[in-house]
């Protein structure tokens, strides 16, 4: 017998679920005598406790209860290269050659920047830190040294970082910033608001594609305006590209053929070390330059750590070349285009949006979802919940919120376990998705 409502269904694959792992149960019970939820990120955890993680190796992962699943969710977007042995090795060696802590600037930071900024077309200058949302703050102050105005304007939905969370309402934790709110791919909406706003606004904040909202693309009309209104008004355009960056060899930046004045990086391109970066214009970037009177000074004692230099500069230009970029992310197009085909076919509300190799599923009966409002209600989620531990049961991994990230490590066949396990999930609660949404 099929459940009749959705949280029976819920119920049903939470006991299936808890039945399967008891070692990550008890892991997660003694994690959370230590920790605060048994983890140091809010986004791992999923009811009723998250898988605990033993190994990875190719586009595997294996948990402590010994199941082996298709990693489909490559670190929330990090894991470009997947769990490469050979490269890591590589890495490694290059490190224990080098040497950690060497008290100074190295020669792979700046060919790591060298790299970076070769690559992307906003980047004149870059400065190193520790994460994305460090990239972010980094970011908004030099926009706000540079104009002497205080307002931020962020687009709901957003995610910036644990201290820059602009969902559904500003995040609990969130740095205190004048911000002004627009909605996403709202041109006139956002042009009238730039106007009112202007004298004050120092800077716009966006994702060239709304990520944590669930793989949500800014069109490019809405992007150019942005472009076009910061540059007419003396705003400093942001974009960041921590997630989007790996969606082309110059990013979104480069695919649209829009530059901002800066950008923030983080994520894949310290090479699965911990990694952020602010970069662009010169004259933004020159703030920070210790030769310069009047500078601005910005330390991290791990800014340039050795690890995340070498991972990431390997990495780029022996792994995630732009060959390979390109080729990753045709294969993501081809896997969105069939999902969504496979939806089409069956019609379920079931729509999975993105860009190249990262992409979310969403339950909603929109064909075209552009803005958070169109990635459904309530229900969506818990569907959503719902298809997460069900592809667990099928050894398919990927997060609970929806969404799959590709790597170069997924083979043809680690593809057609995804398709086929959201087939199966699509044919087995065909009326309960017709019911919930
Ligand atoms: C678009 C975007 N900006 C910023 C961040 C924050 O990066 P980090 O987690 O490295 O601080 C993230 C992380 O998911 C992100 O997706």
């Amino acid at each position: 017998m099929l459940p009749a409502t959705l949280t029976e269904a819920l119920r049903h694959e939470e006991e299936r679920f808890t039945a399967a792992n008891p070692r990550s149960r008890a892991q997660f019970e003694t994690a959370c005598r230590w920790l605060p939820g048994g983890s140091t990120r809010t986004t791992v955890f999923y009811p009723p406790f998250p898988l605990m993680m033993a190994r990875g190796e190719g586009a595997f992962v294996w948990d402590l209860d010994g199941h082996r699943y298709c990693n489909f969710l490559g670190e929330y977007t990090v894991g470009v290269c997947g769990h490469d042995p050979a490269l890591l090795d590589r890495i490694l060696a290059e490190i224990s050659r080098r040497g950690l802590m060497l008290s100074g600037p190295t020669e792979f930071e700046a060919r790591l920047a060298e790299l970076i900024c070769s690559r992307f077309p906003s980047c004149e200058l870059i400065r190193f830190c520790n994460s994305g949302t460090e990239a972010n703050l980094l970011a908004l102050a030099l926009a706000r040294r540079a104009t002497g105005r205080e307002a931020v304007l962020v687009f709901q939905g957003s995610y910036h970082g644990g201290f820059l969370t602009y969902a559904v309402d500003d995040g609990p934790l969130n740095v205190p910033l004048r911000t002004v709110k627009a909605r996403y791919n709202d041109v006139a909406g956002t042009q009238a608001i730039i106007g009112a706003a202007a004298g004050d606004l120092g800077a716009i904040l966006v994702e060239p594609m709304l990520g944590a909202a669930g793989c949500i693309p800014g069109n490019a009309e809405f992007l150019q305006m942005l472009r076009d209104e910061a540059t007419r008004r003396g705003i400093v355009l942001i974009f960041d590209e921590v997630m989007t960056s790996r969606l082309a060899p110059g990013g979104l930046q480069e695919q649209l053929a829009i530059t901002p004045d800066l950008t923030t990086f983080g994520k894949y391109l310290g090479g699965g070390f911990s990694f952020g970066a602010c970069g662009g214009r010169r004259q933004l970037l020159a703030m920070l330059d210790a030769r310069n009177p009047g500078f601005a000074a910005h330390g991290g004692t791990f800014n340039n750590n050795v690890a995340s230099m070498i991972g990431g500069y390997i990495s780029l230009s022996e792994c995630y070349t732009p060959q390979a970029n390109r080729r990753l992310n045709a294969l993501g197009d081809q896997l969105r285009s069939g999902l969504n085909e496979l939806a089409d076919r069956n019609e379920v509300p079931l729509r999975v949006s993105g860009r190249g190799a990262v992409m979310n599923v969403h339950f909603t009966r929109e064909r075209e979802i552009a803005t958070p409002g169109d990635t459904g209600d309530a229900n969506s989620l818990l569907l959503k919940k719902l298809l997460h531990l069900a592809l667990l049961g099928d050894s398919v991994y990927i997060a609970s919120r929806g969404l799959i990230s590709l790597g170069l490590m997924h083979s043809d066949e680690d593809l057609e376990s995804l398709i086929a396990a959201v087939r199966g999930f699509v044919l087995k609660h065909r009326v309960l998705l017709e019911q919930c949404v």
